[in-house]
């Protein structure tokens, strides 16, 4: 992001109250993520020590260091989901989207080369009873079963 972007996010958000927040979450929108280097410039501009956004960024997941595809799929991996048969979704995901990777600590973010869909896994979304769920730019899918993620992903553009 150039600094004359950043400088008028800022100025949008002159109010203290959840004025950081505010902030990230318009560079996460504008970009698709937010950049590393962006979030050093905010930080020299708004005074916040890097480390405290660096906090905030990887602690909601509403935010990413890494830029996001056009359509987000995030994977519930929480107990009940996990149990139900996520990981064979994710893996139907990973084979239908072209991507690969083991998640790592619990983490797992992966973009398709053309920048179509990123997956990642989350734990919980509230929605246990429903489970195995995931998400797709928010939109919920419950009792979700591997033979049902094509045509989840036709909704959104991708094509077998
Ligand atoms: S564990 Fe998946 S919604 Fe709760």
């Amino acid at each position: 992001m150039d600094e004359k972007s950043l400088d008028e996010i800022i100025a949008q958000y002159a109010s203290p109250s959840g004025r950081i927040l505010g902030i990230l979450r318009e560079i996460q929108i504008q970009e698709r993520h937010v950049p590393m280097d962006t979030l050093k410039l905010l930080s020299e501009k708004i005074e916040i020590p890097l480390s405290q956004l660096y906090s905030l960024v990887t602690f909601y997941s509403f935010f990413s260091l890494q830029r996001v595809g056009e359509h987000l799929i995030t994977v519930c991996m929480g107990t009940p989901c996990h149990v139900k048969g996520a990981v064979k979704n994710l893996k139907v995901l990973q084979e239908c989207l072209g991507i690969s990777g083991e998640s790592q600590d619990g983490k797992y973010l992966q973009t398709t080369p053309d920048n179509k869909f990123t997956v990642e896994i989350a734990r919980c979304f509230g929605a246990c009873s429903m489970a195995p769920v995931l998400q797709v730019d928010g939109d919920l899918y419950g009792y979700v079963i591997p033979e049902k993620i094509p045509e989840i992903l036709e909704k959104y553009g991708w094509k077998r």
